[in-house]
């Protein structure tokens, strides 16, 4: 039999970490300021929604576990805009009401996907609006802006202003044709009125130095590349306010009761707000890491950036962008009735299938296509089968009778030696050196995907872990071993130990994905909740020859299968058979 030198399979990460300071984000100590995009209040979440929140509340748990903080996560409601104003007027309700209404549904959504925030802002709060001001009476002051008469295409359902280059002709429901975003496909509309100018120009170049010198600031890096190509075309002034006989429901500009703030200047700035500015936001800016998905790249990646140069400011330390969610190959949308609610989805998959999918199949560099059979067929096969099953078959009174961690034996699974031999390694083999070496790299693994924004892959790689595992139960087959015997009781409880730890750093690592679930798996383990931090990932350390505080401690109750098995529901099941249109 081939034995292999378990040093040899101890692999090195894939890259090694990256230093905190360069990529400003995780070393233990440092602050950080993560954030969602705050949420368009003209209709209720979806799915797209709350993947933007998942993957900036997955960052903000897993940089939690590295070390307490310290670091916020922020979300909240854009509650001003053209596209308020008028959703307002077609539900037949007033602004401020219906901003009540769905910036709850959006708190309560969060709430309820564990989504782990420490701020929730709401851009109608007096907190807000002073910071909006005081941001204004900041660029005015540096001499940023200047009163012109803008004529442009503004597309209100986009909130934004753009060149002739950006729009082009489709037909409309009635088929007569109409200017649309070449970009979003939504309608624009000519305007022309007198509105204050932001000399975004000025600042093409010292954008493109703070690009260049931060290769790191925009991830994924195709879309830094994206952006840096932007840079490379003209970059005209930017409108940013809108006459209030048009715009009544937004910040007005100071000094000029005529005018209305710009809603995604006022919405950028909810950043700063959630900071403490205008008075106490140096402690935590610019640690500002955003979330943001590619449609408002522009805005977080030129227009902010410049505005915050403007007043002095440093830009934020890190900009996450993420791509869209499709429905069955089709772009979400109302006309076509297939926007996917949340909360149905919870109800189908339970929240932590549902966040498990989201996580798992979103890439942040390409679009992803949701559908009831792919969620149902992952969630199954990764976290019922393989992950519950492992745990289900190691915990099982019928192998583990005394219901505690059992004991590992050095004389079963031996440390590896460059010239080990089957004699030598007791009765382990191989693969299970392999095992032992993927598990070890795992923590390190994970930690490099995360800090790259690459969670799906991070996922991957405990998948792989996972399956590794139960290849190992199966191989010893530790329901064949016999307890009467010595020797077999102290492979059987080796290969029992074995699997427990791994399920014990699987469970740790799974936290800021799943919690409800890594939190049902570590209590089943007996893990306490202190001791479930990134400190804690010492995995095997028998092996290594230090003492397991878990040895022979009893494990936690038996409170039922891990993930629950989903089923089709009958309805689409008739679908596919087609039977039912
Ligand atoms: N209010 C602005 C953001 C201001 S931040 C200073 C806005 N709001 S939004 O409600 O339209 O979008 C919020 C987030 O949801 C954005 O990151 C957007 O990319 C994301 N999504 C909206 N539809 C989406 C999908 N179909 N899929 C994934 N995310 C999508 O823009």
């Amino acid at each position: 039999m081939l034995s292999l030198p378990a040093r040899c399979l101890l692999r090195p990460p894939r890259r090694p970490l990256p230093a905190p300071s360069r990529r400003g984000s995780s070393g233990p100590g440092r602050r950080w300021l993560l954030s969602t995009p705050i949420f368009y209040v003209n209709g209720p979440p979806h799915i797209g929604h709350l993947y933007s929140a998942l993957l900036a509340d997955a960052l903000h748990r897993h940089r939690g576990l590295l070390g307490p903080g310290p670091g916020r996560l922020a979300t909240g409601t854009d509650e001003h805009g053209l596209k308020i104003q008028q959703a307002a007027a077609a539900a037949g309700t007033s602004p401020s009401e219906l901003c009540v209404h769905v910036s709850g549904l959006f708190r309560d959504l969060f709430s309820r996907a564990a989504v782990s925030f420490t701020d929730f802002i709401r851009t109608t709060e007096p907190r807000h609006r002073r910071a909006v001001q005081c941001f204004w009476a900041a660029l005015q002051g540096r001499g940023l802006l200047y009163k012109d008469f803008y004529e442009g295409w503004y597309c209100t359902p986009d909130e934004c202003f753009l060149t002739q280059g950006q729009i082009t002709e489709r037909p409309d429901a009635q088929g007569r044709p109409c200017k649309v975003s070449l970009e979003s496909g939504h309608q624009v509309h000519w305007t022309k009125e007198e509105n204050y100018m932001f000399k975004l120009s000025e600042f093409q170049e010292p954008l493109r130095k703070w690009l260049q010198g931060n290769r790191h600031v925009i991830s994924p890096e195709p879309f830094y590349q994206v952006v840096l190509r932007w840079l490379e075309e003209d970059l005209p002034d930017l409108s940013v306010s809108r006459e209030r006989s048009r715009l009544q429901w937004g910040i007005p500009v100071p000094g000029d009761s005529t005018q209305t703030i710009y809603v995604w200047v006022d919405a950028l700035v909810n950043y700063l707000t959630v900071a403490g500015y205008p008075d106490a936001h140096h402690a935590w800016w610019p640690a500002a890491h955003h979330v943001v998905g590619k449609d408002i790249l522009k805005f977080h990646a030129i227009y902010w950036p410049a505005l915050l140069m403007a007043v002095g400011l440093d830009p934020p330390e890190q900009i996450y962008v993420h791509s869209h969610w499709t429905v069955h190959g089709q772009k979400m949308s109302k006309s076509l009735g297939n926007v996917v609610d949340p909360v149905a989805c919870f109800k189908q998959y339970t929240v932590d299938g549902f966040r498990y999918f989201l996580l798992r199949q979103g890439v942040p560099e390409r679009d992803c296509d949701y559908y009831e059979e792919k969620v149902i067929k992952l969630v199954n096969s990764e976290l019922a089968d393989a992950l519950g099953g492992l745990l289900n078959r190691c915990t099982a009174p019928s192998i583990n009778p005394s219901g505690i961690y059992p004991h590992f034996s050095e004389s079963c699974f031996r440390k590896g030696s460059d010239h080990m031999d089957v004699e030598a390694s007791g009765r382990a083999l191989a693969e299970d050196y392999e095992l032992v070496a993927s598990v070890d790299c795992l923590p390190l693994q994970v930690t490099d995907y995360f800090e790259h924004f690459q969670i799906y892959k991070a996922l991957e790689s405990v998948v792989a872990c996972v399956r590794q595992t139960n290849g190992f139960f199966q191989r010893h087959a530790p329901w064949k071993l016999c307890r009467d015997n010595p020797a077999e009781k102290c492979w059987l409880d080796t290969v029992l130990h074995v699997t427990l730890e791994c399920l014990r750093i699987y469970g740790i690592l799974l936290q800021p994905v799943i919690p409800a679930t890594a939190d049902k798996l570590l209590s089943r383990l007996g893990i306490k909740p202190e001791e479930r931090a990134f400190t804690d990932l010492t995995f095997l350390p028998r092996y290594h020859g230090k003492p397991c505080p878990f040895e022979g401690r009893r494990l936690g109750p038996d409170t039922g299968a891990l993930f629950p098995r989903l089923e089709t529901p009958r309805r689409r099941q008739l679908e596919i058979k087609g039977l039912r249109p």
